[in-house]
Formats: structure tokens, sequence, C-alpha cells
């Protein structure tokens, strides 16, 4: 391929094939090369012949050709490109994603890959909107798999309409370009963002938690001294807020319970704001029950024993006062460990400079929660920063991501939660 950037183009099984071809010819208008691999069942709907003449090499159509093998072979093929796109991405090739099957040209090349993958989803709305795709788009979300589409409106079958229909050629392109400029945070224009954002295109986001009541807490909080002074922590809330929003945004009834925080409340979120540990339990214990916890929150861990009724005088001679410190309540282990109304999933954060997985391994058992946020904030800019790099830590599981920006975090994370199987029990 002469052109300096190029995509894998897995063309599936689907009417929307057709858009494909334009594709290929608006790709080499921008310079951009495109590789191609027909399934079997996008043989149906276009020819190899018309793939090839469009992209100008041959198209790749049988994993067990020896001439495909001999040429490239499916491991290079995967890899000798810049960004793998799938479009049509039916309902079958996100399940084989999901899943992880390879056994087919297609889906092995989509398994060998270290590029990252685009999809553009075309299916009829029920299919969209089954059960099954939910949960398998809420996989790849998690995956890191990047999303254009699908549209709303008109399906090739009679009477049908919803979402379902897959983005149009300009729409690709551009989702193409942002994808080979490295954006992970993409435009939502044209209907592109991981899922859990804009996933649903024009008709919405997905609603992974439809039904779901989801608690967070986010922020600092501030222990008073006496009326003026108080001890305080470098959380911005940023990460706790946008987990909020994502919520929000995949369906859930959320309320958010925030410490003392210079940014404004996520839109469609009931927002409690607090200011100390003590009242930040009591106002979650007052908004349970819920179906999911997530405390977010940098609770300080201790408060002054007894917070002075007058403004603290400095006094000749008598040096800097004592304070005296005792424990705040633990909210994430108070709530972890209640007999009634225990959200069926719990997660907590652990903020930690050092020994990482360790310490938010020792957290979880400690705390009694389903699952820690693990994130390094040692000397990192993360508190008050706008990225993070986090790892979640199970009783039987430790998965990293790679540094986000905490709004993809946040939308991740949701996807997450609803894939795990407490997600669907109820509060218990
Ligand atoms: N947490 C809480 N209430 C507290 C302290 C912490 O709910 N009084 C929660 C936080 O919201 C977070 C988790 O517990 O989800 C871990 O917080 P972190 O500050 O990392 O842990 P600590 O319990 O304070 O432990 P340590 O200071 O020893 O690291």
């Amino acid at each position: 391929m002469s052109a300096s950037r190029s995509v894998l183009l897995i063309i599936g099984g689907g009417i929307a094939a057709y858009k494909v071809l334009e594709l290929i010819r608006r790709l080499k208008d921008h310079g951009i090369a495109s590789r191609c691999i027909l399934t079997k069942a996008g043989e149906e709907f276009v020819t190899p012949l018309a793939v090839s003449s469009l992209a100008g090499e041959r198209c790749f159509t049988d994993l067990f050709s020896l001439t495909d093998e001999a040429d490239i072979g499916h491991i290079a093929l995967s890899r000798s490109t810049d960004l793998v796109v799938v479009a049509p991405a039916t309902a079958d090739l996100i399940a084989k994603m999901a899943t992880g099957l390879a056994n087919d040209l297609a889906s092995t090349a989509l398994l060998a890959t270290d590029k990252r993958i685009l999809i553009a989803p075309a299916m009829n709305p029920r299919m969209w909107e089954h059960p099954a795709t939910r949960r398998n788009m809420a996989q790849l979300e998690t995956d890191g798999v990047l999303v254009v589409g699908p549209n709303s409106g008109a399906m090739a079958e009679r009477g049908e309409n919803g979402p379902g229909r897959m983005a149009e050629p300009h729409e690709l392109l551009a989702a193409i370009e942002q994808a080979l400029a490295g954006e992970t945070r993409l435009s939502p224009v044209g209907a592109i963002g991981f899922l859990g954002r804009n996933p649903g295109g024009p008709s919405g986001a997905p609603k992974l938690l439809a039904g779901k009541r989801v608690l967070i807490t986010s922020g600092p909080t501030h222990e008073p001294i006496d009326p003026v002074r108080y001890i305080a922590n470098r959380s911005s809330g940023k990460q706790g807020h946008a987990i909020a929003a994502a919520a929000a945004a995949a369906g859930a009834s959320v309320i958010l319970v925030s410490g003392p925080v210079a940014i404004a409340d996520p839109e469609g979120v009931t927002t409690i704001h607090v200011e100390s540990a003590r009242d930040m339990l009591a106002a979650v214990e007052g908004a349970l029950p819920a179906d999911i916890a997530i405390f977010a929150a940098a609770v300080a861990d201790w408060r002054v024993a007894e917070e002075a009724p007058g403004k603290l005088k400095k006094r000749a001679g008598a040096g800097a006062p004592a304070l005296a410190l005792v424990e705040n309540p633990d909210i994430l282990a108070t709530i972890s460990a209640r007999e009634i109304d225990r959200p069926a999933l719990v997660v907590g954060f652990a903020a930690e400079t050092d020994h990482v997985i360790d310490h938010a391994r020792a957290k979880l058992a400690k705390k009694g929660c389903d699952l820690i946020v693990a994130n390094d904030v040692g000397g990192t800019g993360v508190m008050g920063g706008d990225a993070n790099t986090v790892h979640l830590v199970t009783s039987d599981n430790v998965e990293t991501w790679p540094t986000l920006p905490k709004g993809e975090v946040a939308s991740r994370l949701i996807a997450h939660l609803a894939a795990m199987p407490q997600a669907s029990e109820t509060e218990r």
C-alpha cells in the first residue's frame, strides 16, 4: 500500500455493505489505503471483485487459502495497518468479537490484531436492542473498541424503524480520521463515541442501566476545626462527577452525594451537597436503597475531636494549638456491611502511592466491597488532574486500563459494572 495511512476494512454481511464501496473511494481521496476482508455473508451483498477494484488490491476472503497465507498470513494482515474498521458490524460479528471467537478470516484477524478497532454496527432495531447485543456491546466498550453509529431511521425491512442503520460513509470517514489521529474521546457529531456515551447515535445512549438506581459519592470532605478552618484534601470531584454523568447517560436514576467541589452538578442527576464525612454518611444512608453504589469520594480519615465553637486565636507565648484527631466513619465499609439494603454491587476506590494492587486487594477484603478501582496518586497529578490510570481489582481478577481522560474512565466503568452479574440483581 503506497498511502501513508491505511485501514484494514472488515466487511460484514449486511445490506449496508454497499455503503462501504463508497467509503473505500472516500478513504482513497483522503490518502487512506484500504486493505479489505470480506466475510462469507458479506459476499452475499458485495463481490470481492467490486471491493478489490475500488481498493486497488486483492480482497481477502478465506482463512485457509494457501495463497492468502503465502502472501501475508492473517496475523500480519491484522497488524500491517493503522486501524481495523468493521463495517457493517453485524450482530454476529459483534458477538464473535465480544466472546473472542475466531472461526473465519475476519474474526481471526480481529482477535490477532494489536491495532485499535472501530466498528460501525448495522442491524435490525430489535437485534440492536436485544439484551445479548447490549451485553456484547458493553463488553466491547470495556475492551476499548470505538463505535460509530448506528443511526436511527427506516430499515431495509418494510415497516421497521429505529436504531440500527449503519453510519453514512462521511460519518465513517470522520470517525476513521479521528481514530487515526489517536483520539479516544471522539466527537459526538456523526454519532461516534465510546459506548456508554453515544452508541445509539442520534437516538441516544444505550440504556445499559435502565431501571437501576445508582448512588455515588464524590469530592473531598471538609472537617471543621473552627468556624473558619477545616481539614481537607486535593480531590476535585472530577472522577466521581463524571461517573454520575455516565450512569445517568446509561439510563440510571442517579443520586450523587458530593463534598465541597468547584465543578458543576452533572445534568440529569440528583445532587446532594455535604461538607463532612459524617454528613456524607447520613446522606448516603438516607439515599438507600440503591442497586449499585460507587464510593469515589476522598473522605477525610480523621476529624478534630472537638470543633472549636469560635475562631481559634493566636495567643502570645501559648504556641500552636494541639489538634486531637478522631477517626471518621468509613462510609464504604459501613454500607458494604449492611444486612438490610446493601446495594447488590458496591464499588470502592483506592488512592495509593505505592504497592497499588496489593493495597487495593487488602482494601477490597477490609471494606467488604465487590470491586476496587485503584489508582496511583503518587505524584502523577491524578488528584485534581484530568486523566487517570486505573486497575479494577476483584477477589479473583485484576484488570489494568491505559491512562484515559476521567470521562472515558467513567463511561468504561459504567459499561464494565453493567456487565457484572451483580448489576442484574436487585438490592439485597
Ligand atoms: N472511604 C469511605 N469513608 C472513609 C474513608 C474512605 O467511604 N472514611 C472510601 C473511599 O470513598 C474509597 C475507599 O474508601 O472508595 C478507599 O479510600 P482510601 O482513602 O483509598 O482508603 P482509606 O480507607 O482511607 O485507607 P488508607 O488511608 O489506609 O489508604
